[in-house]
């Protein structure tokens, strides 16, 4: 779908523009290091472990991106079963080294989330600044954009409504020219409007890239200058969900000890 993807760019963008950035993987696939450069044996381990409540900034692994990512960890199908279990008997073992990050100054802390709704997800979705849903501009997702725009998406009452106020939408892998892909876009946009955040095309470069091992950091045409933009815009959005720390613009290193808030 490209939330590991769309992740790893926003992450090493924002780095790229200044800003000191953790990237959380909470998803049990463990990609997320590995968009950010680091080797598939990397043995580093954070949410995997954490029923046994590990300290996060020993767990923390320097990128060349100039990210710190905190891994999931590799392991099995057991393991990932046990963090599920885990985090929906105890969030607070996710809820409480987040708080603390969320109250370094400055930091910037990008989720990456296993697909739908889990335990994880669950656990911190009330200390989001931001929530970024990423459907593919397919026929699923026309399906799912009334929900999104009603808030029905995260559930019933008034705690999935206060939720739904901070999620925004963007459609990855639009293809220009197709009519499908055209259709749902329109309808995101028609739908959702300021909710919608923004387009990422489908472009092999993607793919290319992962294999190759680099990131789409330059802005070149396709992806890399869509993924530019959705990063504008999210940092944007930042500033806005961390209002009065009077923080600049993107592009510019923060002044110390200014929030920009995390998504
Ligand atoms: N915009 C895009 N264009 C082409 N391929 C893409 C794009 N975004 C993601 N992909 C590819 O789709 C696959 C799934 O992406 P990923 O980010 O791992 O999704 P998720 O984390 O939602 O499972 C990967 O092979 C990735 O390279
Ligand atoms: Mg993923």
């Amino acid at each position: 779908m490209g939330k590991t993807t769309l992740a790893a760019h926003v992450a090493a963008l924002l780095a790229r523009a200044g800003l000191p950035v953790v990237a959380l993987d909470l998803d049990p696939q463990n990609a997320l290091r590995l968009h950010l450069g680091l080797p598939l044996w990397e043995p580093a381990a954070f949410t995997a472990h954490i029923a046994q409540r590990p300290n996060w900034r020993e767990c923390l692994v320097q990128t060349e991106s100039g990210v710190r990512v905190l891994p999931f960890g590799p392991g099995d199908a057991v393991r990932a079963m046990g963090v599920a279990q885990a985090l929906t008997t105890s969030p607070e073992l996710l809820a409480e080294p987040l708080r603390e990050m969320l109250a370094v100054p400055g930091l910037v802390v990008i989720v990456d989330s296993p697909p739908g709704p889990n335990p994880a997800l669950a656990a911190i979705s009330a200390l989001t600044d931001i929530l970024v849903m990423v459907l593919l501009a397919d026929a699923g997702s026309a399906a799912v954009i009334p929900q999104i725009a009603s808030n029905r998406i995260l559930g019933r009452g008034t705690l999935a409504a206060r939720v739904g106020e901070r999620a925004v939408m963007v459609l990855n892998q639009v293809e220009n020219g197709n009519p499908l892909s055209e259709a749902v876009l329109d309808m995101a946009q028609n739908a959702l409007g300021p909710r919608f955040l923004g387009v990422v095309c489908r472009d092999l470069g993607v793919a290319e890239a992962l294999a190759d091992r680099r990131m789409l950091l330059e802005g070149e045409p396709g992806a890399g200058e869509d993924l530019l933009v959705l990063t504008e815009a999210l940092a944007k959005r930042l500033r806005t969900a961390a209002p009065g720390h009077g923080a600049p613009g993107y592009g510019a290193a923060p002044p110390n000890g200014t929030p920009w808030g995390r998504a």
